[in-house]
């Protein structure tokens, strides 16, 4: 039987409330992600950012029910169109993935089959959610070729994925993802493997797609010049815990945790030269090394007090923003307004 579908009025498209994922075996790590909880509403853009080794892509996998072996969801929810994604099976995940959620991934090779040509695999898609037959799968997938860009589309159907530019195979990957009209693309990383012009030209393919088709996207970023760009809203994580959550214009105006300052001082602002940009001293510990406090405190300017030394819990500031800093939430650390100059 499929999980009970409860989705009122107003309720987000995805809600991940809570998630917790260990990952067991040797360097195994309890809360590798903790209490992770944004919303994605129907037709915005929001943003998952932190440094490498945030769990970020696992977050992401957790959604389209693709933890890799190890990794197990150890507690909270995943809710899509008010169904319960943990609930479901395998075989109702594929009915999810592809359909009603499609996958960008930063390699496109890797998602790719090398040995089929792309029409084919792009058909596929269409054939296995829509029992499409394979000319009317065709079609659509020379429609969505050129949907996505790809010049001369009729006779690339029949190109087999090497041989095409790495900027054209995530052309191709989006098509895939945009197949069955999804409501929620799930990107990670999708522009990094790609020199900046492409990079750009994919990120207006993407946009274009939001605003004609009201496709909401999650999109895992390294690149905060990206997230001022395309995103409304943005969720940080660090050492796999959210620790801000806030809407665009607030988060680079006014960020409120001290990673969120950190992460932000270390990238230029407008009019300082690039060679006073300051780092975030350290590393994001490894897993099986968190520490039991802040997993920040290492690192944290402000860090050394009692509230620091226990674990944190997320707390809501003013004007729907979330942070995970006790000292901050009691109002014992005031950080000066706006960013660090
Ligand atoms: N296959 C794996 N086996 C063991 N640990 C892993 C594996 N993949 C990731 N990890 C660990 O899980 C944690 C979260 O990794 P994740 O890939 O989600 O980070 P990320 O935020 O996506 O980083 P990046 O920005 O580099 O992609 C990290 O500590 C990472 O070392
Ligand atoms: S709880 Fe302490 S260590 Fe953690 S971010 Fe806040 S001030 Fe820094
Ligand atoms: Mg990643």
């Amino acid at each position: 039987m499929s999980p009970e579908v409860t989705r009122g009025a107003g309720d987000p498209l995805l809600a991940v409330d809570g998630l917790t994922i260990d990952l067991t075996g040797h360097g195994g790590q309890q809360g590798l992600v903790q209490d992770v909880t944004f919303a994605v509403h129907g037709g915005e853009s929001v943003a998952l950012i932190g440094e490498s080794g945030c769990g970020k892509t696992m977050t992401a996998m957790a959604v389209l029910g693709l933890l890799p072996g190890g990794f197990t969801v150890t507690g909270g929810s995943i809710r899509f169109q008010g169904r319960d994604l943990l609930a479901c099976s395998e075989r109702e995940m594929r009915s999810v993935r592809g359909r009603s959620i499609g996958a960008i991934f930063q390699e496109p090779m890797s998602s790719l089959n090398p040995t089929m040509r792309v029409g084919d695999q792009i058909a596929e898609v269409r054939r296995l959610h829509f029992r499409e037959n394979r000319k009317v799968a065709l079609r659509r997938a020379r429609e969505l070729l050129d949907r996505v860009g790809i010049p001369d589309a009729e006779k690339r159907l029949a190109s087999y994925p090497h041989e095409l530019s790495g900027g054209m195979q995530q052309r191709v990957m989006i098509a895939s993802a945009i197949a069955c009209d999804p409501e929620l693309v799930l990107a990670d990383e999708p522009t990094t493997a790609l020199d900046v012009t492409i990079q750009a030209e994919i990120l207006e393919l993407l946009r274009d797609l939001r605003r004609e088709q009201g496709i909401a996207v999650l999109l895992v970023t390294h690149d905060l010049g990206v997230v001022a760009d395309f995103c409304d809203r943005v969720v940080a994580m660090y050492a796999g815990s959210v620790v801000e959550r806030s809407d665009v214009e607030r988060l680079f105006g006014e960020p409120a945790h001290p990673y969120t300052r950190a992460l932000l001082d270390a990238v230029p602002h407008t009019g300082r030269p690039r060679t006073v940009l300051p780092v975030i001293q350290g590393r994001v510990p490894a897993a099986g090394q968190f520490p039991t406090g802040c997993r920040f405190e290492p690192r944290c300017a402000h860090g050394g007090h009692d509230r620091c030394s226990v674990p944190q819990h997320e707390a809501s500031l003013q004007d729907g923003r979330y942070t995970r800093c006790a000292r901050i939430a009691d109002g014992d650390l005031v950080l000066p307004e706006g960013r660090a100059r």
